[in-house]
């Protein structure tokens, strides 16, 4: 049996093609729009494409979209001072400070200072509470759990009752998506596990998966032989191991690896995501949905 894919690059189309749709209604009857900024501080070249890609899709949608880039030696103070600036300001509904900061910067002391109903990427400890609490008190999941919740939803993958194995625990992806998929609600509703580098058997809690979802950052991490026949695997890890020369562009480009040797998996599994193409495009796209229902929240629409 071969799995079936769950693409994130479609699946990322279709929600898009929803919020464009949304975004013009919205336009039409309130004559306003999600405005979104993105705070770049320095040149690091992945934060530098990230935030790119962000703006380009935020301005797909119609978005006012800022981009606010700051020097690398910009005072924790003075980022501070922006951040109040954008939360004082009605036409942003979204605030996002693209991570990671210069070490001279306190990380947390920034997340912290974002207005917790602007934090459409969901890290401030206000909205980790909600999220905690779940159902109606949930406004920003984040990004990058609720694009795998998404996928799993749209793969039509039976969530109630199912054995899920989380593999990793931090606080962006294990842990959240964890909570999410044994809260009550659609898509959840699982018996959740969550497992890490202490674990005793990680093979025998992977074995036993109906969904193994895996963020561990190490490449090929998961063997096939731990995949139990027809389970959904959702590979969340992106990992460089290399470089090659584009086909299509010439240019030296990255090879990328996921946590799970997906040729071997594709065999034994019942839906798996590939890397690249699979949560990777999932994450930019819930960034947009958080900013659209934090306008709509503003609204009165939600
Ligand atoms: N850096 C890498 N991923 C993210 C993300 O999802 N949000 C922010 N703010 N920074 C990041």
């Amino acid at each position: 049996m071969t799995a079936q894919l769950i693409k994130g690059t479609e699946i990322r189309e279709q929600i898009l093609d929803e919020i464009e749709k949304e975004v013009k209604e919205i336009k039409e009857k309130h004559n306003v729009v999600p405005g979104l900024v993105t705070i770049l501080v320095g040149e690091n070249p992945a934060s530098v494409s990230y935030v790119s890609l962000k703006v380009k899709t935020a301005e797909r949608l119609g978005y006012k979209e800022i981009q606010d880039n700051q020097p690398e030696d910009i005072s924790e103070e003075d980022l501070l001072a922006l951040i109040d600036k954008y939360n004082k300001d009605d036409s942003i509904h979204g605030i996002l400070v693209q991570l990671p900061l210069p070490d001279h910067i306190d990380d947390k002391k920034i997340l912290n200072a974002i207005d917790p109903d602007k934090d459409v990427d969901g890290f401030h400890p206000v909205n980790v509470g909600r999220l905690m609490i779940g159902g109606s008190e949930v406004k920003f999941p984040p990004c990058t759990p609720a694009g795998i919740q998404e996928m799993i939803v749209r793969a039509g993958v039976e969530t109630s009752g199912a054995e899920v194995v989380v593999v990793g625990r931090s606080n962006i992806v294990g842990k959240p998506i964890a909570i999410m998929m044994c809260q009550k609600g659609k898509g959840a509703n699982s018996t959740v596990t969550i497992v890490h580098t202490r674990t005793k058997d990680l093979e025998g809690h992977c074995k036993r998966a109906d969904i193994l979802i895996v963020a561990a950052g190490v490449p090929g991490l998961v063997k096939p032989e731990w995949i139990k026949k027809g389970a959904c695997v959702i590979d969340v890890g992106v990992n460089r191991v290399g470089e090659k020369i584009s086909e299509k562009t010439g240019k030296k480009v990255a090879i990328l690896r996921g946590d799970v040797d997906f040729d071997a998996a594709k065999e034994i599994a019942g839906y798996i995501t590939p890397v690249p193409g699979g949560v990777g495009p999932m994450t930019i796209t819930m960034l947009m949905r958080n900013t659209l229902n934090s306008l709509k929240f503003r609204q009165g629409l939600m």
